[in-house]
């Protein structure tokens, strides 16, 4: 059967990974997958800042070139990933705001030059940036601001909500071809009051509408099968993103169950079992169904390397692939998902 990227590529939507530097040109099986299936790629952390900037004013592209000229060499595109987000922070940033040593004037410098830097590296070689991630408010959340951002957000607390149009401002000023995102999670599909969802529509509506550089929203697709999910309400939050002019896109795709030992990765139970591809495959066929849906992206390549063992402690099975590399059937629904258009 056809690849996920030969079957998206007819249908002009992009099918992405995340990928795992530590894995790519030395595991021979995962580099085999990245480049026969995938047609978009992000850096899961080679991109952010503690690893571009690991000591002030000493740049490492390294690892991150890598993943552009390996994308280069197999005809992929690239999502960047991503400028302003208040974790992996390098350590001399966050130590210099505590201690009083970077003032807020002198931070809002740094952030400009981080992503004029950033972005101007990799000109011409981004499709998608996520420029800003994770500044909205979740329900359980403290201190929401009354627009919904979190006024907890490193960010959000030391600059001011401001910063949010001026990083897409910089952003276009250094790459003015790149698409601008932002990108969070639970904004789309969410069951209850929406709120989230809502706040990202109505704050991102009046940034457009002020002529901010802001191209589209990402919706990362955390999911767990242990929630309901509501693909029907998934889709039409990603389509009134899409009226705002906006693209949209599903940037880190990954579903998790309970599993039963993290390294063997099975689900708990039959019923998850089934939930875990049928919630991917409700993700993938909103994108499918929303014409302004360009990528549709797995938060990494196998249950073997993925981050949510380490941070849902009992739970797993999240990507496409099991532990051992093999195609499970999320990857075969999508195929199908894929193949049906
Ligand atoms: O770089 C160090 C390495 O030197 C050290 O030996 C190793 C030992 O633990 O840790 C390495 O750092 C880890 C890093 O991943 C690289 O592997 C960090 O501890 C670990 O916390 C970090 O986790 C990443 C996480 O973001 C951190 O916030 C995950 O890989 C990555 O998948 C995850 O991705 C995020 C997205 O960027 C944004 N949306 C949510 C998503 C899931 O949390």
């Amino acid at each position: 059967a056809d690849s996920l990227r030969a079957l998206g590529d007819r249908q002009k939507l992009a099918v992405g990974t995340a990928v795992d530097d530590a894995h790519l040109g030395s595991d021979q099986p995962y580099t085999a997958i990245v480049a026969d299936q995938f047609s978009v790629v992000t850096a899961e952390n080679a991109m952010k800042w503690e690893s571009v900037e690991p000591t002030r004013g000493t740049y490492d592209w390294a690892a991150a070139d890598r993943l552009v000229a390996f994308a280069g060499e197999h005809d992929q595109q690239v999502r960047g990933h991503t400028l302003l987000w208040h974790n992996q922070l390098p350590s001399w940033l966050t130590t210099g705001v505590d201690n009083g040593t970077i003032t807020k004037d002198q931070l809002r410098e740094i952030l400009h030059k981080h992503v004029t830097d950033e972005v101007t590296h990799f000109r011409g070689k981004i499709w998608q940036w996520d420029v800003a991630n994770e500044v909205f408010a979740n329900s359980w959340d403290p201190n929401p601001l009354p627009n919904g951002l979190n006024g907890d957000d490193f960010w959000i607390k030391n600059l001011g909500e401001g910063v949010l149009a001026d990083v897409f401002r910089w952003a276009h000023q250094a790459d003015p071809k790149a698409l601008l995102f932002y990108n969070d999670y639970n904004i789309a599909g969410q069951d209850g009051s929406n709120a989230k969802f809502q706040a990202v529509h109505d704050f991102f509506a009046k940034l457009v509408a002020q002529g901010v550089p802001v191209n589209g929203i990402g919706e990362q697709g955390h999911l767990d099968t242990q929630y309901g999910f509501d693909g029907k309400l998934f889709q039409s939050d990603l389509q009134s993103y899409g009226d705002l002019g906006l693209k949209v896109a599903v940037t880190e795709a990954d579903v998790r169950t309970f599993v039963n030992n993290s390294t063997e990765q099975v689900p708990t139970s039959q019923l998850a079992a089934f939930a875990q591809p049928y919630e991917f495959s409700q993700m993938l066929t909103a994108c499918q169904l929303v014409d302004q849906c360009i990528s549709f992206t797995a938060w990494g390549v196998y249950d073997g390397d993925s981050w949510i063992p380490g941070t849902f402690a009992g739970t797993g099975y999240g990507l496409l692939y099991d532990v051992n590399k093999a195609p499970k059937p999320a990857y075969y629904t999508l195929q199908q998902d894929l193949q049906l258009g």
